[in-house]
């Protein structure tokens, strides 16, 4: 029986089982992240970026991703990446548009995720993803999310 709604294209079990396939046996992190979002851009309905940002010095610098062109570097602590790589957090924003100091990359983006990349104490980066829907992340999204970040980070050499 399908538990997901109308438009999502594939269960969050399906999602998570595809993310372990293309990450088997490859540590290269520009790799996997380049196909993690190109799998989440097409397997999550409405959104319209999903992407990741690196951890370089004291700045997030622009990694994979697919979507609309995107400021190239952040630093922490500014917008929603800095903000969730700084508090080392999830962050889910309903409403970009209140979220002080939130950087637009998109003027169509309305709603907003950003998972930090944690391998155990040492930050890695963020994957962030946006909406042009307001409010369209929940916390089932959130959890699926988070459960792909931590895959890919468990794909990292140690
Ligand atoms: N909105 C993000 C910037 C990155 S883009 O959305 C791709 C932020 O406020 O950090």
């Amino acid at each position: 029986m399908s538990h997901q709604p109308a438009d999502q294209r594939v269960t969050p079990d399906d999602l998570l089982d595809s993310v372990a396939a293309i990450l088997a046996g490859e540590p290269d992190l520009i790799a996997n992240a380049a196909n993690v979002a190109a799998l989440l851009f097409e397997a999550l309905p409405r959104i319209n970026w999903a992407g990741f940002y690196f951890l370089r010095d004291d700045q997030l610098v622009l990694g994979p991703f697919q979507g609309r062109v995107a400021c190239t570097r952040i630093p922490l602590g500014k917008g929603v990446c800095g903000t969730a790589a700084t508090r080392r957090e999830t962050i889910v924003v309903a409403d970009v548009h209140a979220f002080p100091g939130h950087i637009a990359c998109d003027a169509a983006s309305a709603s907003e995720i950003v998972v930090p990349l944690l391998a155990g104490d040492r930050l890695i980066g963020v994957l962030d993803i946006d909406s042009p829907i307001p409010d369209r992340f929940t916390p089932q999204d959130r959890q699926l999310v988070e459960a792909v970040a931590a895959l890919l980070v468990r794909a990292l050499p140690a």
